[in-house]
């Protein structure tokens, strides 16, 4: 198959809002900008050193219909659910919540002052799956599949396989995921194949990077989001040492009906979250 690079689509900058009990942060999906880039529903960046940004936490709240994906680059954050799951997430660790048919969880800062720099992602599920029991897939930083690819190029495989054949730990997902977290020395450049088909996109935490196209380059700075268009081929060079998230995966193209944290096919299914939720279906956090 001839390649076909993945160009810069929209570059998307972000809207500060909060959430949670007042944690301060950044949407780039789930924005005006961007309403979601399907499976992908919304995707937060919290980045602060001082505590009041953060220290309020996500107390308990449900989620039903989809995926939570938290990422940590920098800081800890203890997660407790109505499954009697329990555990802290640390920086390089990631929690793959499959929220399914409900579940009611808290994320609470482990830590009272520094920095606390991670990303939570919502993915969807596909309708024969909304309503499938909830699954839980959490690796600790020394768990992380990575690969060195060179001297200059370092992936943290969170999920999916890169071309170097490394796997993530985060297996059977749905929506086939790749989401992948690169280093790159500074002038390196760097290769991957994105599945065709499967949306894609690059943040960009650190650096700068240009971005090659059929016809020509972007630029990406950081903390933007690039979407990225279709093709079978990433192809970017780091102009200073940079550090990206790459994150692609299968769209569904069915209809979504979305309210808070319940993500379904419908408004009726909507409704219905609400009652079961209210009737206690979810479970309660001990
Ligand atoms: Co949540």
């Amino acid at each position: 198959m001839a390649s076909q690079l993945r160009s810069i689509k929209k570059i998307i900058n972000g809207a500060e809002t909060s959430d949670g009990a007042g944690v301060r942060l950044r949407r780039y999906i789930a924005s005006p900008e961007l309403d979601m880039l399907d499976p992908f529903l919304l995707l937060d960046a919290f980045r602060s050193d001082d505590p009041d940004d953060y220290i309020a936490g996500f107390p308990p709240h449900p989620h039903r219909g989809f995926e939570t994906v938290t990422y940590l680059l920098h800081g800890a954050m203890r997660h407790k659910d109505s499954a009697g799951h329990e555990g802290v997430i640390r920086s390089g660790g990631v929690q793959w919540m499959t929220a399914a048919s409900g579940i009611e969880h808290s994320e609470m800062p482990e830590q009272v002052e520094g920095l606390l720099y991670g990303f939570q992602l919502w993915v969807n599920l596909p309708a024969s799956k909304k309503m499938s029991k909830p699954r839980y897939q959490e690796f600790e930083p020394d768990e992380m599949a990575i690969e060195q690819r060179d001297e200059h190029t370092k992936i943290r495989v969170i999920s999916g396989v890169t071309s170097g054949g490394v796997e993530g730990m985060v297996k059977d997902v749905e929506s086939s995921p790749l989401y992948i977290d690169v280093e790159l020395t500074e002038g390196s450049g760097f290769l991957e194949n994105v599945q065709p088909g499967h949306n894609a996109f690059i943040f960009l935490v650190s650096g700068e990077l240009v971005i090659s196209s059929d016809d020509g380059h972007d630029v990406l700075s950081a903390e933007q989001l690039a979407v990225l268009s279709d093709g079978n081929q990433l192809k970017l060079q780091a102009k200073q040492a940079s550090r990206f998230l790459l994150i692609a995966g299968k769209p569904f193209n069915e209809p979504v009906a979305r309210y808070g944290p319940f993500v379904m096919n419908t408004q009726e299914e909507i409704k219905q979250a609400f009652i079961d939720y209210r009737a206690g279906d979810f479970g309660a956090i001990d």
